[in-house]
């Protein structure tokens, strides 16, 4: 097994294990899995959304369900294949009823995140929704604080990282194209913003 993959499987273990975690009881309460990430290990493209929903649980996949097909046909349309890039979350446990993640559940899981990007080091941090973005911009001190989702989504913004230049691409979630079409041609036009990367 490649070191990568050894170290994410030593990551699994441990958030399988995190009974510390507010989110534990009800994952072991309804059978569900952890979501700690899908993809290549060698990927140069990281998405990284919020936390994982039901359908998302009970399969241990990231973005497996309505959004998942979002996210899927938006990969489709750049000509991106789901297994050429690496999925994943801030939270891996499913918050109940789907609510935003708590500031405390962010500030636990996020070591994993780092971890999983210090690892598969991708030149491009493509975050879904503002959770993320927020996290990733103000993990590598990206100087964007407290703009919104609003002004940033679609552009690329040059970050140092551990491992050298890498790109944060703030994107909109991809469930704001559940309910709105006019997101949904955004979204389409922002994923053109990962075009440049691809090989
Ligand atoms: N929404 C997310 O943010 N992540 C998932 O894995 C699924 C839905």
């Amino acid at each position: 097994m490649d070191e990568r993959t050894e170290l994410l499987r030593q990551m699994r273990h441990e958030i399988v294990h995190l009974t510390e975690s507010p989110l534990y009881e009800f994952r072991i309460e309804n059978n569900y899995f952890p979501v700690i990430g899908q993809g290549s290990h060698f990927a140069h493209i990281m998405f990284i959304g919020e936390a994982p929903g039901e359908n998302e649980a009970k399969t241990g996949r990231p973005f497996c369900g309505q959004s998942g097909r979002i996210l899927d046909e938006l990969l489709d349309r750049i000509n991106l294949n789901r297994d050429d890039v690496y999925v994943t979350n801030i939270v891996k446990d499913r918050p109940p009823k789907n609510r935003d993640p708590s500031k405390a559940e962010i500030k636990l899981y996020a070591p994993y995140l780092k971890r999983q990007i210090e690892i598969i080091q991708p030149r491009v941090l493509a975050t879904l929704g503002r959770f993320s973005m927020e996290f990733v911009l103000d993990l590598f001190d990206a100087g964007q604080k407290g703009q919104k989702i609003s002004a940033l989504h679609g552009q690329t913004i040059a970050v140092d990282t551990a491992y050298g230049e890498a790109t944060v691409v703030p994107l909109y979630h991809p469930a704001v194209a559940l309910y709105n079409a006019n997101q949904k041609a955004t979204l389409i036009e922002d994923f053109k913003a990962l075009k440049p990367f691809l090989d």
